[in-house]
């Protein structure tokens, strides 16, 4: 399916007469030579969460000559990763990007249980994530880093890079469990005005121990 049918089929999803045709959105976004993933209302929280950074503290740190990450957590395609990277670029930012994942898609949750995330899904490997990011351009310095996340991984990357703290973090990894080991590794990494956005906080209603 082309982008422009993709439109097409998402503003159909969105009711009129006779009711309201559900669009499958990992069958659409999975369909292969499309690199657009997400949902506007997360291209327009990551536009919101960088003009809300940029006037709370990046211009401080610019001249402090302070460095400032964005930590993507949960990249599929690596859409969103790009996006962020060229939006903080045409707003004049200076931030090293560092995105985590598997490459391999979710992985099994004792407690999110939900139609969309079946271990494997949103399975793309670096090598793929890679290619789109090339071909499309991340202006601003980045890293992928491959791997479950766990207290070694985020270790063990920590020993390798120099890691700058964190300005904004995107945890889009869809599971609890993921989240969960996220947050305990973004501990170390918080500052003052460090904005932490949820892609799935409201999967379940809100629900603390969900999604
Ligand atoms: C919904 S997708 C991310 C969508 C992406 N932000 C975009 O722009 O389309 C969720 C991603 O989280 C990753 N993920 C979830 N839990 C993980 C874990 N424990 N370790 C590594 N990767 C994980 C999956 O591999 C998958 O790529």
């Amino acid at each position: 399916m082309r982008a422009e049918e993709l439109r097409r089929s998402s503003s159909a999803s969105s009711g009129g007469e006779g009711g309201m045709r559900r669009t499958n959105y990992l069958r659409d976004m999975s369909a292969p030579g499309i690199f657009y993933t997400l949902h506007p209302n997360l291209l327009i929280g990551l536009y919101r969460a960088m003009d809300v950074f940029w006037t709370l503290r990046a211009r401080d740190a610019r001249r402090s000559g302070e460095e400032i990450g964005f930590y993507e957590f949960g990249l599929f395609q690596g859409f969103s990763f790009w996006y962020a990277n060229n939006l903080a670029y045409e707003m004049g930012m200076s931030m090293e990007f560092h995105g985590f994942d598997s490459f391999q898609g979710l992985p099994p949750s004792e407690v999110d249980i939900h139609r969309n995330w079946a271990p494997g899904n949103y399975a793309c490997s670096l090598e793929q994530v890679q290619d789109s990011l090339t071909k499309w351009g991340m202006p601003l310095k980045f890293h992928l880093h491959r791997g479950w996340y766990s207290k070694q991984l985020f270790s063990t990357v920590a020993k390798r890079h120099a890691l700058p703290v964190a300005g904004i973090a995107l945890i889009d990894c869809d599971l609890y469990e993921s989240a969960r080991e996220v947050l305990s590794f973004l501990e170390t990494l918080m500052a003052k005005n460090t904005i932490l956005m949820f892609d799935d906080y409201n999967a379940f209603g809100g629900d603390s121990n969900h999604g």
